[in-house]
């Protein structure tokens, strides 16, 4: 989390900076912050809050400059305020950072002995100090290599030197970090959006690289400052607009853009003539994997979750599903014949990554299933298959947690049907199936409800529940996480038939609880389990599907029906419910629903 940015050009950057600071307010947005060189200055406008504040507070300062670094943050250390605020800067120069010194203490220490004053209590200012210390015996790019080395942790980081008016310095460890190619002026940026407005030809540094960015050239060096020549991509533009047209928030449009996130991700993948999965380049032999690990963080992780019951029932894999951050430091029995498949909309997550460089490390065979193709999992993993859902710009993930259980579903009934463990006329059935998936999304969207005023209550409770069995129960999880997420109301998401053994115990009068229970084999168990909460006081919201026979009220508080469809695609429908249950909630609460609190929308620090 965090983002950076920097220019270098023959005009003016600060507003630039600030725009593609806006973009990349996803990564973080409790503070904000600029620095540029101007007359052998380094000048720096900082804020609490948001980036628009800081454009308030750059336009009275009036801050020019052709040269300059910019940066919002995802408070690591220290909390956030102006003095936290990056750049961080000393009398020779000005850094922003992403990601987390793990040794600043001990450098912190050991700079104050030598007379250096800390202003802020972040991690990234020994970073300026340590820069400066090293100046004053080193060249330039000596003083990167051995800075760099100095350091423990993750990082991306943009350097600007008083006395350097024409360059920029960039350096990646474990942290996204782009540059970009313009006519006359060259740039960094945490991600491609940053860029996007600016230029689309991209390259990426890769772990342990760093780069000194001029206005007509950029060089690039490995960790010894061996120099290095990067290849140049030109970026994709994306299908969707990053603007929230006539909707208030991103995430009430994002919610309602799904029935065509879903047509787009079916085009790229399902032949409908033919009847046909059009993923044709699996780089190893499906019929050589045994097992499958599916990893991700957050969203990713439960439609992770989802993807296990569709594989364990349509193949013969054994599946199993794991939090990259816990994979990551575990003791893992790597085997040969076992695909390791990494989820993550923004492709860029630490710990995933992190997960998947472990894979590859120990020669394992990895896929991505992403929504930045241009990301770095998706740089590094062996096949990549793209979700197709545009740009999501609500922290709260709603239409990429869709399209990374459509891509994991597709997944599953191509090799089900490879590995023959599907008949020709099941396989062309589920594709039939899929076919309809967009429609049905829609109708399950225009439904009339009474979820405004479901999500008053859910808003104003002390704490609620969300329950499922079978594909219901990570949908539970999901649920239960977007209410967290945007109402901040204490939500647990449980294996409806795991109640009993606990979480009963904290059923009290008038609290609410979703209770999942679409009409597949699990319906009965969990209407049971349903009754056994309302026994208890529990004002119960059941999701189910239409049906004419034994419908049941009583005691039920309220009910939404979806419509009945095939069971291995009715959590794409339930979840809309869910999506919009949290959504409500937090707009009753007042809370900034695309930037809910603590939160970022790429998570690259672990
Ligand atoms: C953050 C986001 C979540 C997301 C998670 C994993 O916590 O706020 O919405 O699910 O990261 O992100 P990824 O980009 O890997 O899917």
């Amino acid at each position: 989390m965090c983002g950076i940015i920097g220019i270098i050009s023959t005009k003016e950057v600060t507003s630039r900076i600030v725009n593609s600071l806006k973009k990349l307010e996803y990564r973080g947005y409790d503070s904000a912050g600029i620095a540029t060189l101007n007359g052998g200055n380094i000048n720096e406008v900082k804020c609490e809050g948001r980036v628009d504040t800081l454009e308030k507070n750059i336009q009275k300062f009036s801050l020019r400059g052709e040269i300059g670094i910019g940066h919002v943050r995802w408070a690591t250390h220290g909390r956030p305020s102006k003095a936290n605020a990056h750049p961080h800067s000393s009398e020779q120069v000005s850094v922003v950072h992403n990601g987390i010194i793990e040794n600043s203490t001990i450098l912190k220490k050991h700079l104050e002995k030598k007379g250096y004053l800390f202003k802020s209590q972040t991690d990234t200012e020994v970073i300026a100090h340590l820069v400066t210390d090293y100046l004053k015996k080193n060249s330039l790019k000596d003083t990167i290599i051995k800075v760099l080395k100095k350091l423990h942790g993750s990082f991306a980081l943009g350097i600007l030197f008083k006395d350097r008016e024409d360059l920029i310095v960039g350096a990646r460890r474990g942290s996204p970090l782009a540059v970009g190619y313009g006519p006359n002026e060259n740039y960094l940026g945490s991600d491609s959006y940053a860029l996007k407005s600016m230029t689309n030809k991209i390259s990426y540094l890769e772990d342990g690289e760093f780069c000194i960015i001029k206005k007509q050239e950029i060089e690039f060096y490995e960790s010894e400052g061996k120099k290095i020549n990067k290849k140049i991509l030109n970026l994709s533009q994306g299908a969707i607009s990053y603007d929230k047209g006539d909707y208030k928030y991103f995430m009430e449009k994002e919610i309602d853009e799904q029935p065509f996130t879903i047509q787009d991700c079916i085009n790229e993948y399902v032949d409908k003539y033919n009847r046909e999965i059009n993923i044709h380049n699996f780089p190893w032999k499906i019929s050589s994997l045994k097992s499958l690990v599916l990893i991700g963080c957050g969203t990713a992780f439960h439609s992770c979750l989802v993807a296990k019951y569709w594989f364990e029932k349509n193949t013969n894999l054994d599946v199993t599903v794991d939090i990259a951050s816990e994979f990551r430091y575990r003791k893992v029995n790597f085997k040969k014949d076992c695909l390791y498949l990494f989820v993550s909309q923004s492709g860029e997550t630490a710990d995933t990554y992190a997960a998947l460089d472990l894979c590859k490390k120990n020669k394992m065979k990895t896929c991505a299933v992403v929504n930045v193709v241009e990301s770095s999992i998706a740089r590094v993993a062996d096949l990549v298959l793209p979700i197709y859902c545009g740009q999501e710009v609500g922290v709260a993930s709603t239409k990429a947690f869709l399209g990374q259980m459509l891509v994991l579903y597709i997944l599953t009934t191509k090799i089900a049907y490879h590995q023959k463990y599907i008949t020709k006329k099941d396989y062309q059935s589920k594709i039939k199936n899929l076919l309809s998936l967009s429609n049905s999304t829609k109708k399950t969207l225009s439904s009339e409800n009474n979820l405004i005023n479901i999500g008053k209550v859910f808003a104003n409770a002390k704490g609620s529940m969300f329950l499922g069995r079978g594909y219901s129960y990570p949908i539970a999880l999901e649920g239960a996480l977007k209410l967290k997420e945007l109402a901040y109301v204490h939500a647990e998401g449980y294996p409806a038939g795991e109640m009993k053994h606990g979480p009963l115990a904290l059923i009290e009068e008038g609290m609410p609880v979703v209770v999942l229970a679409p009409r597949d084999e699990h319906y009965k168990k969990t209407i049971s389990n349903m009754q056994e909460v309302i026994a208890r006081g529990a004002k119960v919201l059941l999701i189910t599907n239409k049906n004419n026979d034994e419908i049941i009220s009583e005691n039920i508080w309220e009910q939404i029906a979806v419509d009945k469809f095939d069971d291995e695609l009715t959590p794409f429908l339930i979840t809309i419910p869910l999506q919009k249950l949290a959504f409500y909630s937090a707009l009753e609460k007042g809370y900034d629903i695309d930037k809910p609190r603590n939160l970022a929308k790429s998570v690259t620090v672990e």
